[in-house]
């Protein structure tokens, strides 16, 4: 056999096929072709759907966007149309050349682009069933009367391209009739409206520092409203850390920490919306942003672990496309990996983070005992308000836990209490006869047995206990006003000198 060449093309009809299912999800397919608009430099996107004139359903995107001529449209239908190594301008959401070809076929047999620049409208089709009946990449050019066919195109008036979507194969549960078709869609629009509204926040809601131009997406005529993981846009807002930058080869990323508002300060619309559909534990972490889009977000990438207690911190890393080639980003711009040198300088900004996150947790608001001896109670003061709380170190929690109780039943018990205080009740006494009211009094033999619980607490099974921690339960106000104590204490425990 003799050694040569070959020109081995792939085969249209088997490599479109196989490429429908390379892991889009109709939210990540939206949002690839939503990323075109905002890169054609759009500030309006119209998502739509309805029955065509023959009863199926279509999608469309239609942007406002600059527009495609005739030879750039043509170019823009080809799979790889521009390079990945191509340099692109600092806005540009695209980089493989692929993804509004990739994207709609994940969703649909049959994709038409139409575009108007200057009052005139080009229109390209890629219909599959078509390629694969002649196995050959057959680009279908729109005439007039076919464009003038086309669904929606009189709601243009400047520039502006539009996305359709037809053969919905993929959409699940589409059954023939008008009203399955349209469920099916409504299903799938629920999620892709949160999607949309949290990867492209920063253009549909611009920060002044982040200079972008306000982008208006709809869905079926309705404006999204950004989903902001930052709570930048939110009263209370979110406590912004120091910004770090750090500098790499062509660019440079800016990372930024945000400690979400306590939980108990927002409302439970606010806070729905901060889960992200998910729940603050599961949403910390990192939320990479190339070019301002969301890529990722909710994960510390293996440089921390999740915990309860940092899961108000999110951090915002921006980087910007000149990195592209040192950042893995997949063609369904959903995922990226940090090149290592990145990890390694990320890493201990993220741990003195997650550290530091700890702290509104354990010292959330000043806690003082209230009583002495061993009290029970904590006045907690916290942002001007007051409340109280049962110690949880107090040796009577804490030996109800050892013995083996529930600790999540106990605790609920306590918070009970704790939250259930007649306050109004309370004042409106107390008010009414300052002196009248009082601790309730206990008989001996109650002290006994409250007294008795006590010793057990901080001396379980000793048959003696120091005296210094005799006199802290004596002095506890349910002890230190009764004369018996001391003798009832002393029958319990031997009181060591
Ligand atoms: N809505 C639009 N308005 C104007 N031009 C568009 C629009 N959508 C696509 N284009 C043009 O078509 C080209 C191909 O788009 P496609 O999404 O396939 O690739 P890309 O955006 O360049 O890269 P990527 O694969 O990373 O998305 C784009 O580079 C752009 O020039
Ligand atoms: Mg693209």
């Amino acid at each position: 056999m003799q050694g040569g060449e070959l020109t081995l093309r792939p085969s249209a009809a088997r490599l479109l096929e196989s490429m429908r299912d390379i892991g889009y999800s109709s939210e990540s397919a939206l949002a690839d072709i939503v990323d075109n608009s905002i890169s054609a430099a759009a500030t309006e996107v119209r998502i739509i759907n309805d029955l065509d004139v023959d009863g199926h359903p279509y999608l469309a995107i239609m942007d406002n966007g600059r527009g495609m001529c005739a030879d750039e449209l043509t170019a823009a239908m080809r799979h790889g149309s521009r390079s990945p190594r191509e340099a692109r301008e600092a806005g540009d959401l695209g980089r493989f050349g692929l993804g509004m070809k990739t994207a709609s076929f994940s969703q649909c047999r049959r994709l038409t682009v139409a575009s108007r620049v200057a009052g005139r409208w080009e229109a390209r089709c890629w219909d599959l069933d078509h390629i694969v009946e002649h196995d050959e990449w057959l680009l279908q050019v729109l005439d007039r009367d076919a464009i003038s066919r086309l669904p929606a195109l009189d709601s243009f008036s400047g520039n502006g391209t539009m996305i359709l979507w037809q053969k919905l194969d993929r959409l699940d549960a589409l059954g023939p009739h008008p009203d399955q078709i349209y469920e099916a869609l409504n299903v799938m629009f629920g999620t892709a409206r949160r999607h949309l509204a949290l990867t492209f926040h920063r253009f549909v809601a611009p920060e002044p520092s982040d200079d972008l131009t306000r982008v208006s997406i709809s869905i079926n005529g309705a404006v999204l409203e950004a989903l902001d993981p930052f709570a930048r846009l939110m009263q209370p807002q979110s406590d912004p850390h120091e910004l770090e930058r750090l500098r790499m080869g062509n660019g440079e990323i800016v990372v930024q920490a945000f400690t979400l508002p306590h939980h108990q300060r927002l409302t439970a619309a606010q806070l729905q919306h901060l889960e992200l559909g998910s729940s603050l534990a599961e949403t910390q972490g990192l939320y990479i942003y190339r070019a301002k889009r969301l890529i990722s977000g909710g994960t510390w990438l293996g440089m921390a672990r999740r915990s309860e207690l940092s899961k108000l911190l999110r951090v915002r890393v921006d980087v910007p496309t000149s990195l592209d080639a040192e950042w893995s980003v997949d063609v369904r711009k959903s995922r990226v990996w940090p090149p290592a040198v990145v990890r390694s300088r990320l890493r201990p900004l993220v741990e003195r983070m997650t550290k530091n996150a700890q702290r509104p947790y354990t010292w959330r608001g000043t806690r003082e005992a209230r009583g002495s001896g061993m009290p029970l109670w904590q006045r907690v003061s916290e942002r001007g308000a007051i409340r109280y709380e049962i110690n949880r170190e107090h040796p009577l929690v804490r030996h109800a836990e050892v013995r083996g109780e529930d600790s999540a039943d106990l605790d609920a018990l306590l918070l009970a209490i704790e939250s259930t205080l007649p306050l109004d009740s309370l004042f409106a006494d107390v008010g009414a006869n300052p002196h009248g009211v009082q601790q309730s009094s206990l008989d001996a033999a109650r002290i006994e047995q409250l007294l008795a619980a006590f010793v057990e607490a901080v001396a379980p099974g000793s048959d003696s206990i120091p005296a210094a921690t005799a006199e802290a339960i004596l002095q506890t106000p349910v002890f230190a006003g009764n004369p018996e104590a001391r003798a009832l204490l002393s029958r319990l425990r031997r009181i060591e000198p």
